[in-house]
């Protein structure tokens, strides 16, 4: 059964290490990332954007697909399924689909409209025990197309969204979706004190986790990240390794053209990806 993530990332918050959110874009991805956090008796969040959620024919059918995915591989682990930056009205979509968790990103919007829309699916969400996240700062880089310049949230809007109820606050802190540039100058930790300190037992969201160095991922979580997103890092690991096995001829031998064994090593490599993450985010045995 699908939770809410309030309880694991409350948990994650008070016992000083983060939950990851790992995006999903296939069935090979889900069952990748459930069998790892199986076997890492650790909660895990699956992320789905909305163009993610088009392209796998609509939010119903994710719903369908996991729930059936979690009693087929008998997971017993905190599984939410969230939307990752959603509009207003994709929010209340993935609610009437049966997801758990949502976030309504309303960093784009002045702060007051922010806020009122915010506001809105707090009394919804609310209603119904289902998580929530808001972001303020818009996170850099581009991500299905939504591009955002990457700039640090100030902590005095990051309060005034945080005392709304959301469960859980993406705060702009200088990173970016996708890969960092070599000029990145890593992340603002005097921006992310100053939201610690005003939000308090706000959990925080990290977006971006693609490619920041591990030792910047626990001075973050220090710092009151419990929350931590991570979609392109699966996707580069799954084309290599793809790669790799077309590049050695493999699909041309046998019956390796067959999908179960054409997306296998791809699948593999996920499951290093998520493992390793789980391990550094300290989530392992949290379940
Ligand atoms: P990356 O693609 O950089 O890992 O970011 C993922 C993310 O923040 C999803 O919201």
């Amino acid at each position: 059964m699908l939770v809410s993530a309030k309880e694991m990332l409350t948990k994650a918050k008070e016992g000083h290490y983060a939950v990851g959110q790992f995006n999903i874009n296939n069935l090979e991805w889900t069952k990748a990332i459930l069998q790892t956090a199986q076997e890492m008796n650790s909660p895990v969040i699956l992320g789905v954007s909305e163009g993610a959620g088009k392209y796998m024919c609509g939010y119903k059918t994710i719903v369908g697909m996991v729930n059936g995915m979690i009693e087929g591989l008998g997971i017993t682990v905190p599984v939410a399924l969230h939307l990752d930056h959603g509009s207003y009205e994709g929010a209340l979509k993935c609610i009437e689909a049966g997801f758990s968790s949502v976030m309504f990103d309303g960093s784009h919007y002045p702060i007051e409209e922010n806020i009122e829309k915010t506001k809105e699916l707090v009394r919804i969400t609310g209603e119904l025990g289902l998580s929530l996240e808001a972001e303020v700062g818009s996170i850099g880089g581009e991500e299905d197309g939504v591009v955002g310049a990457g700039e640090c949230a100030d902590p005095e809007e990051c309060k005034m969204i945080a005392d709304l109820g959301v469960t859980m606050l993406a705060a702009g802190i200088g990173n970016i979706h996708g890969k960092y540039p070599a000029n990145w100058p890593g992340l603002s930790f005097d921006t992310l004190d100053a939201i610690q300190q005003k939000t308090g037992a706000m959990p925080l969201v990290l977006h971006g986790g693609t490619g920041i160095p591990a030792e910047m991922i626990k001075k973050a979580i220090d710092l009151g990240v419990s929350k931590i997103n991570v979609n392109t890092e699966c996707q580069l690991a799954f084309a290599a390794a793809t790669r790799e096995y077309v590049e050695a001829g493999k699909d041309l031998s046998g019956k390796g053209f067959d999908p179960r064994k054409l997306l296998a090593p791809g699948t593999e490599a996920i499951k290093a990806t998520v493992r390793e993450k789980i391990e550094l985010f300290g989530s392992a045995n949290k379940a």
